[in-house]
């Protein structure tokens, strides 16, 4: 297992091995322990990160921060539409003034490429605090619960609900792949994920002896699954007209009791959040206004359910941040 992985940016979890993999999951154990039991880990003192946010956020944002201030660092935070990148300066060249002022850089918004491009001219480690394709941070704090509460993963069936071709389902797919769980993307044909990204990670499922399954069928893709997984319907950066579209096309999977009763008598249920589980958000309401549902994606009754683990998962998103942090600054 390595010991280090200094100097590497963390864009997607398609560059790291299994190894690598499970090298920060047992990093992030460490810091979770460290937390807990109250003992300093101001190891980074003197370094400087910078948090770049093109899109909202909550959990990742104050993931970086406390994880940044644990580990004795200084946090910058530039909130969407307050710096310069992209307005009056290119990519590039925030990017190398960035790379001179910081040790390491947070980028949350659009594009793949944008996280890319800044890791190739930044000259410091990268992190990528999602894109429109892909969300590694988040798929260390979902592992890291799964193991919590099965005390393992591999072989495991983790099914993902609704919009499979999303950031999120992408990267739970990836993730599978490596980590030899088995990995059901259970949607409409036209929310299957990439085609391409599907025969990549079927060929590395394989060496880790899993399987990666596309079904419509909510009966036989939920059936026996150990982990019920879903998001939201529309992410960010989506325009809000397709809402009717995806209501339409995702209520047949939404996760609710027949759902949860098709899975294995012990299955969790978990979501990475935000989440549209009751009309206490404006959002929420307005599509209550316009369409009558109360709850979308997941029912609030399996939200608050003894089964659910979003708040393991919210939770697990500083320690697992900040075992990334460090193994990349130390
Ligand atoms: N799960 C997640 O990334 O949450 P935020 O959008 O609040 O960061
Ligand atoms: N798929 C969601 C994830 C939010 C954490 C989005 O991109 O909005």
């Amino acid at each position: 297992m390595p010991r280090s992985l200094a100097g590497r940016s963390f864009l997607k979890l398609l560059d790291f091995t299994t190894d690598e993999i499970k090298y920060l999951l047992e990093l992030s154990k460490d810091f979770k322990r460290m937390k807990r039991s109250g003992t300093p880990h101001k190891w980074l003192t003197g370094k400087n990160i910078v948090l770049l946010f093109e899109k909202t956020s909550t959990r990742t944002r104050c993931s970086f921060e406390v994880a940044g201030n644990d580990l004795g660092l200084g946090v910058t935070y530039l909130d969407p539409g307050s710096s310069q990148m992209g307005k009056k300066e290119s990519l590039e060249d925030t990017a190398k003034v960035l790379g001179r002022m910081y040790d390491g850089i947070e980028y949350r918004g659009f594009d793949q490429q944008i996280v890319e491009d800044l890791a190739r001219y930044a000259g410091v480690p990268v992190w990528n605090g999602l894109t429109t394709q892909f969300h590694p941070t988040q798929m260390l704090a979902d592992v890291l619960t799964i193991e919590e509460n099965f005390g393992r993963y591999k072989g495991l069936k983790m099914v993902f609900m609704g919009d499979a071709r999303n950031n999120v389902a992408n990267s739970l797919m990836v993730v599978s792949a490596k980590l030899g769980i088995n990995f059901v993307a259970c949607g409409p044909a036209e929310n299957m994920p990439d085609a391409e990204l599907v025969a990549t990670c079927r060929r590395i499922a394989d060496q880790n002896g899993s399987t990666i399954t596309l079904t419509d069928n909510v009966e036989e893709g939920t059936r026996g699954a150990n982990v019920i997984y879903t998001d939201i319907w529309v992410s960010m950066g989506e325009p809000a007209e397709l809402w009717e579209k995806r209501i339409k096309l995702l209520s047949p999977y939404q996760v609710n009791e027949a759902v949860m009763a098709n899975a294995a008598p012990d299955a969790i249920f978990m979501h990475c959040l935000p989440s549209f589980h009751d009309l206490e958000t404006t959002v929420g309401r307005e599509i209550y206004e316009k369409f009558g549902l109360k709850e979308m994606e997941v029912a609030d009754s399996v939200f608050r359910g003894p089964q659910s683990r979003v708040f393991d998962e919210a939770e697990n998103r500083m320690h697992t941040i900040k075992a990334v942090i460090y193994a990349t600054l130390n």
